[in-house]
């Protein structure tokens, strides 16, 4: 039987992704609570000080792009772009504003329903992500976010609302976006905060304990999906730019891997079903004990991620022996003498995105879903529009090497570009970081029209849709 396959697949889901608390603004309308999102400054953006503090600082998810009212211009422009797949989350604050009510808020859930009819319009399925950085702040300051088996209890309240209200109208769900950046930013990805002078036992712990529990959380989401929504698929989400050995010293080659792995160990959890044997060791020698109570592995196991979606940026690399530092585009150390970097210093690297879409496959032999990848850059605007070449190539790039993932045998359910209109950036905080093929006019410090134009990546973009990836 050949298998080889040379093209995008007829149904393939091309489009673009954004979170809710990046682009809606509204922060606080129709009944809406403080997420933790909203809590980061400009500038400040990976640790949590408390809630806003308007004289002290710029807080720019407050009002973001405010693609809550504007979303039905937004939504057209994605259309006449093609998109079959739109990726948003639903802000967890919308719908229940503390986290802990036992109602939920009706003006939240008829935004979604609003959003969601809109995309149906045009044909444009939804992909959502229930839980993308932004989870109610009471949840932190009350009940100290995921270290709490209680917010398992609180997540399924919230993932039986909107698999109920959402049945006719998304197929596609991921539970928790980049849940390995956790463990290096507990913070933005879980709401897990540490004392200053916390030891690394005490923080290793928390981070361990926090993710068995997300784990469990997710897993129920699994089963509660399909109980709920007969068609649907649910997966998993992880930052997964990559990062190689800077030589063949082996000491660099071991580490290398070592760190990959303590990141794909929360896909090894989530999609194998179990507690992979190398994380024994790192628990022992760290002092980490996990409490677990006896139904959870049996709940992991029996309810896995169907797919795995993630996010690939660059690649960077590792000296033996140098620690690696880390943002929103993971890990990183030194650069790569071979690769160009962006504006804001982030490697260029198509290969290392077609050897990341084969190494997952291999891996876990489960769909595999690039949801995450794109050009963050200075953009500027000139007679309405921006000259944009070099996020066309970096597309165009990253595009061919999606292709020839293909041909090597991957299973790729689709494409979506990051930011497909400016967004504010999750780990600066900047306007000014844009991904978009959508200008939104709006600068550092919140002034701006918020006026949309497309970019000269607009028609780009639209081209590859209408040949179905013929024309890269
Ligand atoms: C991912 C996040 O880490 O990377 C997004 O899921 C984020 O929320 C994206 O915006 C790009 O990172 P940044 O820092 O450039 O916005």
């Amino acid at each position: 039987m050949n298998k080889y396959k040379d093209e995008f697949d007829k149904d393939f889901l091309w489009g673009g992704a954004i979170a809710a608390n990046q682009a809606e603004g509204a922060w606080d309308e129709n009944g809406k609570g403080l997420d933790l999102a909203s809590c980061f400054p400009k500038g400040l953006h990976h640790k949590f000080r408390g809630r806003p503090n308007e004289e002290e600082y710029y807080y720019p998810q407050k009002e973001a792009i405010d693609f809550y009212h504007r979303y039905k211009e937004d939504v057209k422009l994605f259309a006449e772009m093609g998109f079959k797949c739109f990726r948003t989350s639903i802000a967890w604050t919308r719908i229940f504003p503390k986290g802990d009510e036992l109602e939920p808020n009706e003006k939240g859930l008829q935004f979604y329903d609003d959003l969601f009819d809109e995309l149906l319009k045009y044909n444009i399925q939804p992909l959502v992500t229930i839980s993308h950085y932004e989870m109610p702040v009471h949840l932190v300051e009350k009940y100290g976010s995921w270290l709490n088996r209680d917010l398992i209890v609180f997540f399924e309240r919230f993932c039986n609302v909107i698999f109920n209200r959402y049945k006719d109208k998304v197929k596609y769900w991921i539970t928790f976006n980049e849940i390995n950046n956790m463990r290096r930013n507990a913070d933005y990805a879980a709401g897990v905060i540490f004392d200053e002078n916390e030891s690394k036992k005490s923080r290793q712990t928390k981070i361990y304990q926090a993710a068995h529990n997300m784990f469990v959380a997710s897993a129920k989401a699994n089963k509660m999906c399909h109980e709920i929504i007969d068609d649907a698929i649910i997966g998993c989400m992880l930052s997964l730019s990559n990062i190689y050995p800077a030589n063949c010293d082996p000491v660099a080659v071991f580490e290398t891997m070592d760190i990959r792995r303590k990141s794909l160990f929360y896909s090894d959890v989530m999609i194998r079903g179990e507690y992979p044997n190398y994380i024994f060791r790192l628990w022992k020698e760290n002092g980490v004990e996990v409490k677990m109570e006896e139904e959870d592995l049996e709940i992991i196991k029996n309810y896995p991620s169907e797919y795995l979606a993630f996010s690939y940026y660059r690649t960077s690399i590792h000296e033996a022996g140098v620690p690696s530092f880390f943002d929103t585009g993971g890990e990183y150390s030194k650069q790569n003498p071979y690769l160009k970097v962006s504006d804001w210093g982030w490697q260029i690297d198509p290969m290392g995105f077609r050897y990341t879409l084969n190494e997952l496959w291999d891996r876990y032999q489960v769909p595999i879903f690039p949801v995450e990848n794109g050009l963050g850059a200075n953009d500027e605007l000139v007679n309405g529009t921006v000259e944009d070449d070099y996020r066309v190539e970096y597309l165009k790039d990253h595009l061919k090497a999606l292709k020839e993932a293909i041909k090597d045998g991957c299973n790729i359910m689709g494409y979506l570009y990051w930011g497909p209109i400016d967004i504010v950036s999750a780990g600066t905080g900047e306007m000014k970081k844009r991904y978009g093929f959508i200008y939104v006019d709006k600068d550092n410090l919140g002034n701006g029209t918020l006026k949309r134009y497309k970019k000269k990546s607009f028609d780009y973009y639209k081209e590859v849709i209408a040949t179905n990836g013929k024309n890269i």
